[in-house]
């Protein structure tokens, strides 16, 4: 059973401005003070660029909102994802084109869609059924024509009046479990959810083509049309019925009783989204598979650029449980590296330590020798140092970005290390 996250300590390990959270220390780079070299621009950097010329510690002014979250980056909400100028700078600093690139945690696929933009293959795994579906619908190779002409018919359909019947499948229809139905019902307005079940059904009944990204769109007017107050979209704790003060906007805000105007609104962006990352991308191909890393096999790779899951922090099955009930996507809860519902205490430390170093075992299988392992963590508790002696990876080097910017509603700090190892 899903229920929306409830974190005691929400600081995500990686984040694009969309997460919230304590200011940790921010670990100093070992050795002497030098002058730190000017921010770094990713489309700059070589094979041969030096590890110590780069300044990965961008600012806000260096790195706008908007570049952070061009194009299919994002297509939908997502709360503990990487940048995708950090992938960039480690896929043209270890990658060339036609190599293929490994993430086995791909949460919303920002190495892979990178990867591709750079002609390099990328195969991904994941536990999170959603995370696959959102992967797939940014990496898919769209008839640009044939997605809008479905992206506006499912919009005009669900857009007709209906005559005030359930138009939608039935939340207590054989095929919704009890619980689906119990939260569909929990969370959403009985308007908004007619609206919703309508365009999930037509997804099944109209034979699109793009299904998937019909979902993505459906799925995002979900996340915005639940009843919950603007400033907690991220962790909702109870669903908002009646009328509140909003500190978003400074004034009383009322929940939405309305998802149509979000599916409007979504669709033109996601149309607008698809185009532009049309205009970027190259030949390679990219694969996700829907697996628990631990236990996978994985394919030849040159190389890894992933940031796992951290201790006790992100739910990311329950992150987007409305679209698990909505979309009745297969729940792997309990696979989750890491999940708060083990706890952050020692003993939950040590079995992380352990689940990600198998999977990291597995990866290394996957590489040839010399190949890079490139980890992103915001590595508080030291729990990494010892993943590295265990898995006998020469440790290149570790570099430590800060994380400091205003996004205009929210302010965050903290830092963040990269970890650079190498298959012996
Ligand atoms: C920090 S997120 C990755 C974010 C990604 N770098 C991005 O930019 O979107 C970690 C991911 O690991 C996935 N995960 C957790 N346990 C896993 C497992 N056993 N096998 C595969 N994936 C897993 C989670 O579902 C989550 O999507």
């Amino acid at each position: 059973m899903l229920e929306t996250p409830s974190l005691a300590d929400p600081f995500p390990s990686q984040c694009d401005g969309q997460g919230k959270g304590p200011n940790p220390p921010v670990r100093p780079a070992a050795g002497p003070e030098v002058e730190q070299p000017a921010p770094t621009d990713p489309a700059q950097v070589t094979p041969e660029t030096p590890l110590a010329a780069l300044n990965l510690s961008w600012r806000e002014r260096d790195l706008p909102e908007h570049a952070r979250t061009k194009h299919v980056h994002r297509l939908h909400p997502y709360l503990g994802k990487f940048i995708p100028q950090l992938v960039e700078v480690f896929l043209r600093k270890y990658f060339a084109p036609g190599q293929t690139v490994l993430d086995p945690f791909a949460g919303s696929g920002t190495t892979l869609v990178q990867a591709n933009e750079l002609g390099v293959h990328a195969i991904g795994y994941d536990v999170s059924a959603f995370n696959v579906l959102l992967c797939r619908a940014k990496l898919a190779r769209y008839d640009l024509d044939r997605v809008r002409r479905e992206v506006l018919d499912i919009l005009e359909k669900v857009s007709r009046p209906d005559d005030g019947r359930e138009a939608g499948r039935d939340v207590t229809a054989p095929g919704f479990e009890h619980s689906a139905a119990g939260y569909l019902r929990r969370w959403f307005h009985p308007r908004a959810l007619r609206q919703l079940l309508t365009y999930r059904r037509l997804i099944e009944t109209e034979g699109y083509a793009y299904g998937d990204l019909l979902k993505i769109i459906l799925s995002r007017a979900a996340r915005s049309a639940r009843l919950v107050a603007h400033f907690e979209l991220d962790f909702p704790k109870h669903p908002q019925r009646g009328p509140y003060w909003c500190h978003k906007h400074a004034r009383m805000c009322a929940p939405t009783t309305d998802a149509l105007k979000f599916l409007r609104r979504y669709s033109t962006d996601t149309l607008e989204r698809v185009a532009a990352y049309a205009r970027v991308r190259t030949g390679a191909w990219a694969a996700v598979y829907h697996a628990d890393s631990r236990r996978t096999a994985f394919p030849p790779v040159d190389g890894v650029i992933t940031s796992p899951p951290y201790v006790g922090l992100i739910d990311y099955h329950a992150q987007h449980a409305y679209a698990y009930y909505l979309l009745g996507l297969e729940e792997r809860r309990g696979d989750e590296i890491g999940s708060p519902n083990g706890g952050a205490g020692q003993p939950a430390r040590e079995r992380y330590q352990r689940e990600i170093a198998q999977v990291f075992e597995h990866a290394l299988a996957a590489m040839p020798s010399g190949g890079r392992l490139i980890v992103v963590a915001a590595d508080r508790a030291r729990l990494y140092p010892a993943i590295a002696a265990r898995l006998g990876v020469e440790q290149e080097a570790i570099l430590h970005r800060d994380v400091s910017r205003r996004t205009g509603r929210r302010a965050q700090a903290f830092g963040e290390s990269i970890f650079i190892w190498r298959k012996p």
